[in-house]
């Protein structure tokens, strides 16, 4: 029989002490100890009994038989998991609180009819999934709600219910008697999701877990949970904005350049199968300012726009703002546009937003985004049938971008009519689409002559 002892151990050198202590005996640090169960197992006098099934093996003898996956119908969480909820798999959620990860996992729950469910609350009472659950349309009678917070009476439940699936809510209100430390506290939260992770490995049980973040951004708690789960999802977006969006930063069992897209309505979150879609404003009015990217999010095309405004100094030092994108590629955009095109930015307040509350880090949208600076500047609206794909690299030159078939191909189901891209590219998509012209375009200067050519 395991017997169980708590002891702290210095998180920089390792050293174990009895009890806690400000300060590590053995480096010095302060504040470094963190509290840890040791299960000391008693080891027969022979020794470590072998279980002759389990050794070693040749890696040609184990079947590569595929993971047993249960595919749900909400087909954006499907995607980012990689077609769908892996059997044992543990998946931590993270996200700013009231982002809606509570919502997205009890209306998964929900449209998983007839599979049994453990949704484990820590945070609210059972009324209140009870009145959340009533505002989103489907029903599951085989979903149970706990609302608890002990670990042993969690796993007690799990016992007893044998559920198919366990949705934790959160991780960071769960605790367990073995240890003295608070609920939430680092080893708390470690402790408990490893165990969990047992539970999950043992019994075949995928379990989401949720976790906060703060507002630094950091999943609160350890960073040690990222390694421990087989698959990291973040639910990001905007509060202020209705669409979100779930990232894969991890996953075990598929690929991490998938995202879902939601949009958060009164009954629920909404799927959004044609993201290009939303991220377009829809503007009847023509503005000057605004250009239209096509990017890559993931393995999907997305077309997006990029909203410039350049503005009279209001104060001595130039502002710059880049909402949705990296304020420093932007700076050194606006360098190049300095340099090389001549164009006077330095002496003006450049203010940058991408439409949807979308961050984009794909370079890609570079050309667009100069463009719509540049419209800005000028007051010269871009015609509203124009998309552009293309980096822009320090000597203004316009280079390529990957996967623009793709990109090229989506602008065109979307009724666009021209596409600048880089002349580098040009022969590979030329004659492949009927119903968009696709320019290709190598300099800087190049692509403001025929964008703006009609109106300036
Ligand atoms: P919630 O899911 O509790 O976020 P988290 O668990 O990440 O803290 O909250 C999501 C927000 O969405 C909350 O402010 C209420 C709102 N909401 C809707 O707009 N529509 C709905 O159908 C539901 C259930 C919630
Ligand atoms: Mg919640």
């Amino acid at each position: 029989m395991a017997k169980k002892k708590t002891v702290y151990i210095c998180q920089e050198c390792g050293r174990k002490h009895p009890r806690w202590q400000g300060q590590c005996n053995g480096c010095g640090e302060w504040n470094t100890l963190v509290e840890e169960t040791v299960e000391k197992v008693s080891v027969s006098k022979r020794g470590v009994s072998i279980d002759s099934t389990r050794g070693p093996r040749p890696l040609h003898e184990i079947d590569s038989e595929q993971e047993e996956r249960r595919v749900t119908p909400d087909r954006e969480i499907n995607r980012v998991l990689g077609g769908g909820i892996v059997k044992g798999s543990v998946i931590l959620l993270g996200g700013e609180p009231g982002i809606g990860k509570s919502t997205l996992l009890l209306q998964i729950a929900l449209q998983l009819a007839g599979v049994r469910i453990l949704y484990v609350s820590g945070e609210e009472s059972e009324q209140q999934i009870k009145m959340r659950a009533s505002r989103i349309p489907y029903e599951n009678p085989s979903l149970f709600i706990a609302a608890e917070t002990q670990l042993e009476r969690i796993q007690h439940y799990v016992g007893e219910l044998r559920p198919h699936l366990i949705i934790i809510d959160s991780i960071q209100t769960v605790h367990t008697q073995s240890l003295e430390s608070a609920p939430g506290s680092v080893s708390q939260v470690r402790e408990c999701a490893s165990r969990l992770i047992r539970v999950a490995k043992d019994k075949e049980i995928p379990i989401f877990l949720v976790g906060h973040i703060t507002k630094e951004g950091m999943l609160a708690g350890p960073k040690v949970l990222e390694h421990i789960v087989d698959t990291v999802l973040t639910f990001e977006g905007d509060r202020h904005n209705s669409y979100r969006i779930v990232r894969t930063s991890k996953n075990r069992f598929g690929s991490t350049m998938e995202i879902g897209i939601y949009e958060m309505q009164g009954n629920g979150l909404r799927e959004v199968s044609n993201p290009s879609e939303i991220f377009l404003s829809n503007g009847v009015e023509h503005f000057s300012g605004v250009a239209i990217s096509a990017t890559m999010e993931g393995m999907r095309p997305l077309l997006i726009e990029t909203q410039a405004l350049v503005a009279p100094l209001a104060y001595g030092t130039p502002q710059r703002s880049a909402t949705g994108f990296d304020l420093r590629r932007l700076n050194m955009l606006l360098a190049v546009l300095e340099k090389r095109g001549g164009f006077k930015v330095s002496a003006k307040d450049v203010f940058i937003n991408i439409v949807g509350g979308l961050k984009v880090e794909d370079p890609g949208i570079d050309l667009g985004l100069i463009c719509a600076v540049i419209s800005s500047l000028y007051d010269v609206p871009i015609p509203q049938t124009t998309v552009f794909a293309g980096e822009v690299g320090l000597s203004g030159e316009v280079r390529a971008v990957n996967r623009l078939d793709q990109r090229v191909a989506e602008a065109e189901k979307l009724g666009f009519k021209e596409i600048y891209v880089s002349s580098s590219q040009l022969a590979s998509v030329e004659r492949k689409y009927n119903n968009i012209r696709i320019i290709g375009v190598s300099k800087l200067e190049e692509t403001f002559k025929q964008v703006f050519s009609g109106s300036a």
